[in-house]
C-alpha cells in the first residue's frame, strides 16, 4: 500500500485524480484506494490509552490523535499546504491583526482551493461531507430531487427529530439559520434550497485527529467553525454560513465502570463518547443496574450542549445538574491540543467547560461522570382545564395552588414538567406530564399530593390522578417523556429561572404568577418546570448559572405564529415576547437568570442572565483559552465581541450572514 507521502504527493500532482466526496476512493498512480480511516488516518500517531492525566483509558476514537512528530513527517514533504494543518505555535499574535475584521468566507482570498480541501480529506480518512441540505430533495437546486424522499421528509420533519440528528447539518432552530431550505409543503411558499446559514463543509469525526485537523486549518485561515451533536440547540449555535463544522454525532463509546476512583469519588462511573444521546445513555445505565443524571428529551446528546451548559434533569431536584456530576474531561483546545480537564489537570478549563456552554473553550470529546445506584419512580398526571362546571378563575385558583407547593415538592426531590395554555374564547387547559418523583413509593407521593387534591377539591375542581410505579428511571422516563416536536419555523422560546425567594414573600408570589397568568391569558403558551438543582448533597463549584441554584421554577414561554400569515404578524409575535412577555417576568425576578440551553436568541444582558456571577471569570478563561476567537456560538461567553452582519425580522442575527468582530 502506498504510503501517505506518495498519497499526499499524487494529491497535490494530480489533483484530477483525487475522486473523494461521495465515492471515498483515492486514485493513485493508477489504482484506487478507498478513502477511509484504515488507510490515511493512520498517518496520526496511536496514543497509548493511558498517556494522560485521565483516570480512565482513552477511548478508542481519542487514542488516534495528531502529534508534532506526524506533522513533522508531513512537513518533511515540504507542501506548502501541510502548514495550514499546524498546531499554534505562537504566530498567532501577529495573525489577529490580519484577521480583525470578518471570518473567512468563500470568494475571500484565504478560503481554500478545492486542492485544499482534497488535502484536507484526504488527512482525515475520507470523512470530509459537502454540504447538501437536508431537505434538499425537494427541490431540483441540488440535482436530488426526489419526490418519494420529500414526502418522507415533509411528514416526518416535525415529529421525528431522530431523523435530523442522523444527518450532518440539520438543525432545530431553522429560523435563525435564514429558512433557506425546508419541505415547501412546511415553509408554505419556499421556491428554493440554499445552503445558506448551513456550514459549506462538515467533518463526520470518528477520531481525534479529524477534530485537531480540523480546528488548526480553521484557525489558521480563520474559516467559521461550528461544532455540531445533534443540532438540538434552541440558538442555532450548531450551524453557521460559510463554516466548517465539526460533527460529533458517531462518538458513541459508552464504557462503565463499576469502581471508579477519582480524587475523592469512590463509585461506579461512566466514560462517555460526545456523542452520545439520552436514550442510549439511559439504556446503557438500565442495563448495568444504575442510574445517570441526563435530561427528559430522547435524542438530546448528553455529553454535547447538553451537559456543558449545564443540563437539567428530572433527578436535579435530587443530585443536582449534569454538570455537577462529571469528574473529567477530555477536550480539543483552540490550538488544536487534545487535554484531559479536571479538578486536578487544567482545572481552570475544567471550571469553565462545566456549565460555561458548548462552542466556546473547545470541543469535547468524552467525559467521565458519576453513576448513582437504581432509584425506583412514581410518576402522576393530571389534567386541568376550564369547561362547563371549570370557570377560568376556578382553573387560574387551582394552578396557584399548585405553584404554592413548587418549595415542598422540590425539597422532597420531586420534578414536575407541565404545560399551559390560552385555548382561545375564555378557556385554558394546563396538563401535567409527568410529576416525576424518584426515589418514592405511590403511597408516598399520595401523601405528598394529598394537601393539593383537597385543595382542588374545595376550589371545585375534580381531577383524574393517574399515578404509575417503576422499578428504575429508565422505565419510568421511557413511559412519561414522548419524542418532542422538532424544525419550526413558526415559533420562538424564551425562559426564566425564576427564584425560590418569589414563593417565600406572599406579595412576590402574587406577583410573579400575576405575570406569569397575563402572559398565558395574552396567548403565551408555558412549558414549565417545578425543579431544584441544589440538592442536599452539594455541588461542586463550576460555571453553571448560580440562578440554577436558586430557582424552583424553569418557565419557558414559546410565541407561535401562522407560518402562512404576514411577516409583520411573526414580528410582531417574536418581539412581544422577548419585550413584553419576559419583561413581565424580569421585572418580578430582578437579578435572577435564565437557562442558556434553552433562551431566548437575544436575550437582553445574556451575559448576566446566563452566568451571572460567574461571567467575568468565564470571560477571562474564553481569553487565556481562546485568544483568536475559533469558537463562537451565539449567546456564548465571549460573543459580545463578535456580531453577524444581517438580521431576520429586523432584530435577531441571520446565522445565513457574516461573522465578523464588532
Ligand atoms: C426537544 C428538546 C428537549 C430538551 N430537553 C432538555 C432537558 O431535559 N434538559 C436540558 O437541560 N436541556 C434540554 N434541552 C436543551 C438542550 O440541552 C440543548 O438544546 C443543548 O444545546 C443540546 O445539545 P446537543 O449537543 O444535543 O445539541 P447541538 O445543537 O448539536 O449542540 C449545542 C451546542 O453545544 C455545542 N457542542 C455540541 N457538542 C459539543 C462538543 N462535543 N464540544 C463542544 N461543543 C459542543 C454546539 O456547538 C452548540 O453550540 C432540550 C432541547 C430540545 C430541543
Ligand atoms: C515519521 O516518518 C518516519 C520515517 O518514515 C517513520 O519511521 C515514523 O513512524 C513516522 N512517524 C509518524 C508519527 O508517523
Ligand atoms: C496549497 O498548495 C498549492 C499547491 O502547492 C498552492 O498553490 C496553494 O497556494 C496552497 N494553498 C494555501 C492556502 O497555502
Ligand atoms: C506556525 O504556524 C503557522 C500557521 O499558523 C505555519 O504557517 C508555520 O509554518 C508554523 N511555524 C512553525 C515553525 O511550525
Ligand atoms: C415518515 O413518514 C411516512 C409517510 O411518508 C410514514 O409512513 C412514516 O411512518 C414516517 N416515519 C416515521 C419514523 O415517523
Ligand atoms: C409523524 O407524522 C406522520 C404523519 O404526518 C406519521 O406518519 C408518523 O408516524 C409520525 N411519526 C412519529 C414518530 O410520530
Ligand atoms: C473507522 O471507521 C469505522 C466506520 O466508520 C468506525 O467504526 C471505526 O471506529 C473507525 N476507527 C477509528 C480508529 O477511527
Ligand atoms: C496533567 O495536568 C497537569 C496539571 O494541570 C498539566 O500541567 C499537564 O500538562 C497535564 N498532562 C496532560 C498529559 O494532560
Ligand atoms: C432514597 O430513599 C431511601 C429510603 O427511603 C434513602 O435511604 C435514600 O437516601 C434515598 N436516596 C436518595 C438519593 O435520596
Ligand atoms: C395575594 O393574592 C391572594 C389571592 O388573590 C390574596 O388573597 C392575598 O391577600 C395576596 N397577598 C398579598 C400579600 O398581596
Amino acid at each position: 500500500m502506498s504510503s501517505v507521502r506518495s498519497l499526499l504527493a499524487a494529491a497535490l500532482l494530480l489533483p484530477l485524480g483525487l475522486q473523494l466526496g461521495s465515492a471515498q476512493t483515492i486514485v493513485v498512480d493508477d489504482k484506487t484506494l478507498p478513502a477511509d480511516n484504515k488507510t490515511v488516518a493512520p498517518a496520526a500517531e496511536p496514543v497509548s490509552p493511558d498517556a494522560t492525566n485521565a483516570s480512565a483509558p482513552l477511548l478508542p476514537a481519542e487514542t488516534v490523535q495528531l502529534t508534532d512528530s506526524v506533522l513533522a513527517n508531513l512537513t518533511d514533504l515540504q507542501l506548502s499546504n501541510i502548514s495550514l494543518f499546524s498546531f499554534d505555535n505562537g504566530s498567532a499574535v501577529a495573525k489577529r491583526s490580519l484577521f480583525s475584521g470578518c471570518k473567512t468566507y468563500p470568494g475571500d482570498l484565504l478560503w481554500p482551493s478545492q486542492i485544499v480541501w482534497d488535502v484536507f480529506n484526504l488527512l482525515l480518512g475520507g470523512a470530509l461531507i459537502k454540504t447538501v441540505p437536508f431537505a434538499s430533495p425537494c427541490y431540483q437546486d441540488f440535482h436530488n430531487y426526489d419526490a418519494a424522499k420529500c414526502a418522507y421528509l415533509t411528514n416526518n420533519w416535525s415529529n421525528y427529530s431522530y431523523m435530523h440528528t442522523d444527518d450532518p447539518t440539520s438543525i432545530n432552530a431553522v429560523l435563525f439559520e435564514g429558512l433557506t431550505c425546508m419541505p415547501p409543503a412546511i415553509n408554505v411558499g419556499e421556491t428554493s434550497c440554499t445552503v445558506g446559514g448551513y456550514p459549506e463543509y462538515a467533518v463526520a469525526i470518528s477520531n481525534v485527529a479529524q477534530i485537531q485537523l480540523a480546528v488548526n486549518l480553521a484557525r489558521n485561515l480563520n474559516l467559521r467553525l461550528v461544532v455540531k451533536n445533534t443540532g438540538h440547540d434552541f440558538g442555532a449555535k450548531s450551524t453557521g454560513k460559510g463554516a466548517l463544522s465539526i460533527w460529533t454525532h458517531h462518538l458513541k463509546s459508552i464504557q462503565f465502570y463499576q469502581n471508579y476512583r477519582d480524587g475523592s469519588y469512590r463509585g461506579p462511573a461512566f466514560k462517555l463518547g460526545s456523542g452520545v444521546q439520552a436514550y442510549e445513555i439511559y439504556e446503557a445505565a438500565n442495563q448495568y443496574g444504575v442510574t445517570v443524571v441526563g435530561g427528559e428529551g430522547q435524542t438530546v446528546g448528553v455529553t454535547g450542549g447538553y451537559v456543558l451548559g449545564g443540563g437539567h434533569s428530572p433527578l436535579s431536584s435530587l443530585y443536582g445538574m449534569a454538570a455537577d456530576q462529571v469528574l473529567s474531561m477530555e477536550v480539543v483546545t483552540a490550538d488544536g491540543r487534545f487535554l484531559t480537564t479536571s479538578p486536578t489537570s487544567y482545572p481552570d478549563l475544567f471550571w469553565a467547560l462545566c456549565g460555561g456552554g458548548g462552542s466556546t473553550y473547545g470541543v469535547v470529546t468524552s467525559l467521565v461522570v458519576k453513576a448513582y445506584p437504581k432509584l425506583p419512580v412514581t410518576t402522576l398526571t393530571y389534567v386541568l382545564q376550564t369547561g362547563p362546571s371549570v370557570t377560568a378563575d376556578q382553573f387560574w385558583a387551582a394552578l396557584r395552588a399548585f405553584f404554592e407547593g413548587f418549595i415542598e415538592y422540590t425539597d422532597a426531590g420531586n420534578y414536575e414538567y407541565f404545560r399551559i395554555q390560552n385555548l382561545g374564547g375564555g378557556q385554558y387547559y394546563s396538563d401535567m406530564g409527568p410529576w416525576f418523583a424518584p426515589n418514592m413509593t405511590k403511597a408516598q407521593l399520595q401523601a405528598l399530593v394529598a394537601p393539593l387534591f383537597a385543595r382542588f377539591a374545595e376550589i371545585g375542581i375534580d381531577v383524574t390522578p393517574t399515578y404509575t410505579e417503576y422499578s428504575n428511571f429508565y422505565d419510568a422516563w421511557k413511559a412519561s417523556f414522548p419524542l418532542e416536536p422538532w424544525g419550526s419555523n413558526a415559533i420562538r422560546q424564551a425562559s426564566r429561572l425564576l427564584p425560590r425567594a418569589n414563593w417565600q414573600d406572599p406579595a412576590k408570589f402574587n406577583a410573579t404568577f400575576d405575570a406569569l397568568r397575563s402572559v398565558v391569558e395574552d396567548g403565551g403558551y408555558v412549558i414549565a418546570f417545578n425543579i431544584a438543582a441544589n440538592p442536599k448533597g452539594g455541588y461542586p463549584d463550576n460555571a453553571v448559572n448560580p440562578a440554577w441554584r436558586e430557582t424552583v421554577m424553569h418557565c419557558i414561554v414559546a410565541a407561535l405564529w401562522n407560518p402562512a400569515g404576514s411577516a409583520a404578524d411573526a414580528k410582531a409575535a417574536s418581539d412581544t415576547l422577548t419585550f413584553d412577555w419576559m419583561q413581565r417576568l424580569r421585572d418580578v425576578s430582578p437579578g435572577a437568570g435564565a437557562y442558556m440551553s434553552e433562551s431566548d436568541y437575544i436575550e437582553p444582558n445574556f451575559q448576566q442572565a446566563f452566568w451571572g456571577s460567574k461571567y467575568a471569570k468565564a470571560y477571562q478563561l474564553k481569553q487565556k483559552w481562546d485568544p483568536l476567537g475559533v469558537f463562537y456560538a451565539q449567546n456564548a461567553v465571549g460573543s459580545e465581541d463578535w456580531k453577524m452582519s444581517e438580521m431576520i425580522m429586523g432584530n435577531l442575527p441571520s446565522q445565513n450572514s457574516k461573522l465578523c468582530r464588532k
